[in-house]
Formats: C-alpha cells, structure tokens, sequence
C-alpha cells in the first residue's frame, strides 16, 4: 500500500470507508430517462428575461443569510398555512443531512421504508445512526402492523416517508400515514419531493401534528440544476436546525431564479400537467405489452417489471439505442426485474417505447 493509501486508511472513518458514493451514470448522447428531470428548459424569451434580472445582483457581496423575501414568496406560492415557515436548503438533499445532524447519530434510530429514497439510508450510516428499514409490501404499500411494531420496539427519533415514493412511484395512503404520526414519539419528515405530480399534498399535517415536516423541491419540476430544497413546519423546528445550518447556503443567483422561476409559476404549471398526461399515455402504452407489470404512478417516473432475469439486458439493449434508464434489478429484492423511466416529452417517450419493443423482442 503507498503512503496516501495507508494514510486515507488510518484517517478516515471505517464506515465511511465501507460506504459507495452516490452513482450517477454517464449520459452523454443519450436520451436521459434516468433522473427524473423534467425534459422542459425554459423557452429562449423567459431565458433572455432570466438573464437581465441576474444582470442586478451585486456578486461581490454575500447573499441574504436567510432568505427572507424569497421565503414568504415560496410560503405564498404552495400556499402553506399560516403558522408554517420554511427552511431553504440546497436541495432536499442538503435538508435531509441537516435533519439527521439535529436528531440522529449514536444511539440514534432512523427508520424509512424499503425500498425508498437512498440517501436516507446514506445520510444515516454517516452520522453513525441505527438506520432501520420496513419492507414494503410486494404491491409497494405500507405494512401498517409491521411499522407499528416497529415504532413501539424501537422509537425511532426520525421517520422518512417519501410520498410519493421513490423508485416505486406510488402514494401511501393519507390515513396510514396519520397513524403512523400519532404513534411516532420521533419527527417524521413526510418527503414530498414529487408532490406536483401527485393529487394531494400533505403539507397541511406540518400544523396538525408537532412532529412532523414536509420537505418538497424544485428539482423534479424543471429546476433539477438550481438546487433548492424546502422544508415546511414549525418555527420551533426550523429555528434549532437554523443553528446547524452553513451560513449563506443559498447563493444569489439561486435566491434570484428561484423567485424569477415562482413569478412565471404559470410556466412550471403548465409543464407539470403535460408531464401528468405524458404519463399517462406512457403508462397505457408500458401496459399494452403483455411481458411487463407496469405499477401505478403519482410521480414523473414510472415503475416496470420486465421477465424473469432481463432486466439487464434490456437495459443495455436501450443503453444501446441511445436511451438511459435505472435499473434497479439488484437493488432491492423486491425490485427484481425492475426497470424505472422518467417521463418525459413525446417524442422521446415514443423513441423510448420504440427501443423497448426492439429490446423485448431481442432485436
Ligand atoms: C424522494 C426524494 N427526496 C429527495 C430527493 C432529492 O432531491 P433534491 O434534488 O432536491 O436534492 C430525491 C431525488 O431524487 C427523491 O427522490
């Protein structure tokens, strides 16, 4: 082993040594079906209008620490209830590791479901949590008696429930989700990072019930480079991680789009509902071919199981036709054979379609 080696070995901490980090697959020249991003760029009249607001701002100095003005526009835009604020985040990603730096760590319990969301499995190992998993049910829904019991064995301190849920794409019901709340002594964070996609939102709990937040972002609904996550609830809560926040975590430029991006919400809206349409007739035309179990999706991306032990194959066959996909096939046992697809304009679901019939039938 050289010096560098033997000296990363003894410094860095064995865990995190043990740990992968996060993989993002190369797609260059490819159709990008892997993401879930949104395929929409801004037309070039909202980019030229973009630009001369960004044209303004003062880069030599730091940005405002805390977001004011464009958290009460962000508070109006979802409509949150009054006695809910917000917390800005670069990404939902940087307000889940922030979540686990106030509750968890040694002696810790985080708990979510499995198969969820990655990095809350991720971001627990490396604040030294017990990081416990409930399986879903094969249909994807909540096993109410198992996550009861597992609730009252172990008292987690924090519940991640993302819904809809990532890579299955389904929404867990409203009612299940309450008895969960009134069972948990911990915070459950209600992760609502496809919520546009869905029909209901339950940012409204955040009042109900003190312990519970609602984390959405903009990544999913043509803002995936801005990096900006929201966390609603409780000032109570948000002022304790304002302590472990990083001071000026959003930058201006980001502060400026964002709110740029609310102002022409009509935009963002208009997209979302052609995605939801998009959707559906992909998911109609996933369901007309017979080898496939297609699972039902409130999210831009959708779930399917190709026959038994192709699912990597496939996958390189659309790899090689120009379309990238996930492929969860070894991820999760429940995930065998499991391929996921974003939905995205048209054109590119229908090439998409295309390679798959090719790929299906070996050509
Ligand atoms: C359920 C869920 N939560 C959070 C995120 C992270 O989103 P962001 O881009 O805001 O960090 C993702 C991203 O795929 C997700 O699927």
């Amino acid at each position: 082993m050289n010096l560098l080696k033997q000296r990363i070995t003894k410094l860095v901490r064995g865990e995190i040594q043990n740990l992968t980090a996060y993989q993002v697959q190369d797609a260059t020249d490819l159709i990008k079906l892997d993401a879930m991003e949104s395929p929409f760029d801004w037309p070039g009249n909202l980019q030229q209008e973009w630009l001369a607001e960004l044209q303004t701002i003062s880069l030599n100095r730091y940005p405002d620490p805390e977001c004011r003005s464009l958290r009460d526009e962000i508070l109006a835009y979802f409509n949150a209830p009054t006695d809910v604020d917000v917390l800005l985040g670069n990404g939902s990603d940087e307000l889940i590791s922030l979540l686990m730096q106030l509750v968890a760590g040694p002696q810790r319990t985080v708990c979510s479901f499995s198969p969820s969301f990655v990095m809350y499995q991720l971001i627990a190992c490396y604040t030294h949590s017990q990081y416990l998993e409930i399986p879903l049910t094969p249909q994807f829904t909540i096993d109410l008696n198992a996550t009861l019991d597992t609730i009252q064995r172990h008292q987690p301190e924090l519940i991640f429930i993302a819904r809809p849920n990532n890579p299955t794409g389904n929404c867990f019901a409203t009612e299940e989700i309450t008895t969960i709340v009134d069972a948990a002594d911990g915070l459950v964070i209600i992760d609502e990072a496809y919520h546009a996609f869905a029909d209901s939102s339950l940012l409204p709990l955040c009042v109900e019930y003190p312990n519970v937040l609602v984390l959405h972002t903009l990544s999913k609904v043509g803002l995936a480079g801005l990096r900006l996550g929201m966390l609603f609830g409780r000032n109570e809560w948000l002022n304790e991680l304002n302590k472990i926040r990083l001071p000026y975590n959003i930058g201006s430029l980001t502060q400026a789009t964002t709110s740029f991006a609310l102002r022409k919400g009509t935009q963002i809206h208009a997209q979302v509902e052609t995605l939801k349409q998009e959707r559906e007739k992909l998911s109609i035309a996933l369901n007309k071919i017979s080898c496939l179990t297609v699972y039902p999706s409130e999210a831009n991306f959708i779930l399917f199981r190709t026959p038994t032990e192709s699912a990597s194959d496939i996958f390189t066959r659309l790899k090689a036709s120009g379309i990238l996909l996930k492929n969860l096939s070894h991820s999760h046992p429940l995930l065998k054979d499991c391929l996921r697809v974003t939905v995205s304009t048209a054109e590119q679901n229908q090439a998409f379609l295309t390679a798959l019939k090719q790929a299906l039938d070996g050509n």
